[in-house]
């Protein structure tokens, strides 16, 4: 069984189609990597496949399961407990510190506040290199500071699958290749499944498959490993 499966998948927005007729079945534990240009429906499709976006025709399923009957609620629970997410533009909420931003998902996840939130958001921050930030306000951030924050963020629930949207595109080559190495780990480890939409031609050499988006039509699926 597919840990996710999408099947039939058209997103229209007014007359726009970003999406046609899109199927993608995803198994646990893989890596998928979308590609295209700019304007073909990567994000669309990975917030779609991600439950953060309704199809306008077609199916998702998760672990199996047909979701389109859920309540809002129900998804968004769905996406709190077995979803992690980097997205382009980071998300980072203003008015909070770099640390409360992070374990934020932890404690909607949890309900009651506990200090080993602290911990556990340090230990990523410490892996990213961005301890001395915990207290700093995302304003005060560079982008590639903003872009760990969101990477640390989608990993604080222990998700099972992380939707990442250009989770390199503003970081340098050094923290990019930090990047890779962590993805690898926790995917090799604890059999995480990546979903990421980029352009960065060098998450190909880890990828179990190679999605190619061309104006929202998939043109090839290109099995690896
Ligand atoms: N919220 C939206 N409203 C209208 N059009 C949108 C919206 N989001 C995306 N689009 C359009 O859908 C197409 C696919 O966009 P997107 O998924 O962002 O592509 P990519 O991530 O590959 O650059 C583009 O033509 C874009 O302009
Ligand atoms: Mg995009």
């Amino acid at each position: 069984m597919s840990e996710i499966k999408a099947e039939g998948i058209i997103k229209n927005y007014g007359n726009l189609v970003a999406l046609k007729n899109v199927d993608l079945e995803i198994d646990k534990g893989e890596i998928v990597v979308i590609v295209g240009p700019s304007g073909s429906g990567k994000t669309t499709l990975l917030n779609i496949l991600g439950l953060i976006d309704k199809p306008s025709e077609g199916k998702i399923y998760i672990d199996g399961k047909y979701l389109g009957n859920l309540s809002e609620k129900e998804l968004a629970k769905i996406r709190n407990r077995k979803f992690g997410f980097i997205f382009q533009f980071f998300y980072l909420i203003p008015e909070l510190t770099v640390i409360e931003n992070i374990f934020l998902p932890l404690w909607i996840k949890e309900k009651k506040f506990n200090t080993r939130f602290i911990l556990e958001a340090e230990k990523y921050l410490s892996i990213f290199g961005i301890l001395n930030k915990k207290n700093s306000y995302p304003s005060e951030l560079s982008g590639g500071e903003m872009q760990k924050v969101a990477i640390c963020r989608s990993l604080i629930c222990n998700p099972k699958i992380i939707f990442a949207d250009e989770p390199t595109g503003n970081i340098d080559s050094l923290s990019a290749l930090h990047f890779f190495k962590f993805m690898e780990n926790l995917n090799k480890e604890k059999q995480i499944t990546f979903v990421i939409a980029t352009h960065n031609e060098k998450f190909l050499q880890f990828a179990t498959k190679v999605v190619y988006l061309n104006e929202g039509k998939i043109e090839k699926i290109e099995k690896r490993r």
